[in-house]
């Protein structure tokens, strides 16, 4: 019908020229459906290319839409029922291409690895510079016979001060400002690893060797030095006659297993209310260059714990013979002493996990 319209040569009355141009717009609508619904795109390509003429800004459908004026008002529902079943079809044909092909990509890469392709990287993993000397603490002590002793970092009262006296009138408190937990009585964040020597005397009786390492808190302002949160080693011997040249040989023994075999310590006598005598440890760092000077404050050398023998109070409160048994106890700061090893200029990159500053840390340990 359309061919014997097209033939009819103008000019027609105005009816028939209007019913001429509507059929004309019906047959290019039905010729545009069966074009979509015959179409197969097979490739990425071929469905794009089908996505652009149907579905495109500049579709071939569109300018039948714009038509509509043109045909006689009561075919102007069928002409739109029309266009719109071509918008759809060339919809859902589209989605239903770009499904099939997507999932024949993804059977694709499961069923047929790339066998020539060069093997990608695992990139290693690296331990944190905290663990890492941590680890070679541990590994000192433990080899001169020092077990672990792992406890709670929310202590109470009694064992972070009051066991290892330091009562609550005591000034030595006002050392440390202390996380007390708001919902939990008398709970804290232990500000020290000495704790443990208190869990540890209450529950075994010397001879005790043990060493105690884990995180402490203190509410200090933080800054490139101190952070209100760091590790500590605390080590703990017990037994008939232990004296303080066994404390001060135990630590140089330390000192030349970490700083190598030449290190040299140096005892300064110092303040602990749970160890009398007490004494704060340096290691000689040296005094060569500009960063030596800029470390050890121009000394040369380094604080990195604070040591000394039990007070004897200190093992009576946790049930042990002050008579009998004699101790010593120290405390190291394993920051301070990462910062040292690896030169490293602010406490906090240790807590930022930044995997650009971690990756640079290697160890066996
Ligand atoms: N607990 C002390 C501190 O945190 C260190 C220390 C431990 C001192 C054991 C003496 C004996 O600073």
């Amino acid at each position: 019908m359309s061919k014997d319209a097209a033939k009819i040569k103008y000019p027609l009355p105005l009816q028939l020229k209007q019913t001429i141009n509507m059929i004309k717009e019906f047959e290019s609508a039905k010729e545009i459906l069966s074009e979509i619904e015959s179409t197969q795109p097979t490739t990425a390509a071929e469905l794009e290319a089908f996505r652009i003429k149907y579905l495109g800004s500049k579709n071939i459908i569109k300018p039948l839409f714009a038509q509509m004026g043109k045909i006689e008002p009561a075919e102007r529902k069928n002409y739109g029922l029309l266009l719109n079943e071509l918008k759809t079809t060339a919809e859902e044909k589209f989605k239903q291409i770009q499904d099939s092909l997507n999932s024949d990509k993804s059977r694709e890469k499961k069923t047929t690895p790339d066998l020539t392709a060069p093997p990608g990287t695992l990139e290693k993993g690296a331990r944190h510079p905290v663990d890492i000397v941590m680890n070679r603490v541990i590994s000192i002590f433990q080899k001169i016979g020092f077990t672990l002793s792992d406890d709670r970092e929310i202590e109470d009262d009694w064992h972070n001060f009051t066991a290892m006296n330091t009562p609550e009138d005591h000034p030595a408190r006002d050392m440390q400002d202390t996380y007390y937990l708001k919902d939990l009585e008398g709970m804290l964040l232990r500000t020290h690893t000495s704790s443990v020597q208190a869990r540890v005397m209450t529950q075994t009786q010397p001879p005790i060797r043990i060493i105690a390492p884990g995180r402490v808190y203190r509410n200090e302002t933080i800054s490139a030095r101190s952070h209100c949160q760091f590790h500590q080693v605390e080590g703990l011997y017990i037994d008939t006659d232990v004296s303080f040249a066994d404390l001060k040989q135990t630590l140089l023994h330390y000192a030349r297993e970490m700083y190598g075999p030449d290190a040299r310590i140096r005892l300064r006598p110092s303040y602990f209310p749970f160890t009398e005598p007490s004494a704060e440890v340096d290691v000689y760092w040296g005094l060569e260059s500009e960063t030596d000077y800029r470390i050890t404050k121009g000394t040369g050398w380094l604080e990195i714990m604070g040591c000394g023998m039990v007070d004897p109070q200190v093992l009576e409160n946790c049930g042990i013979d002050p008579k009998k048994y004699s101790g010593f106890a120290f405390g190291m700061g394993i920051e301070r002493q990462a910062l040292l090893q690896y030169r490293i200029e602010d406490i906090r990159w240790l807590f930022e996990n930044d995997v650009r500053f971690l990756r640079q840390f290697h160890s066996a340990i």
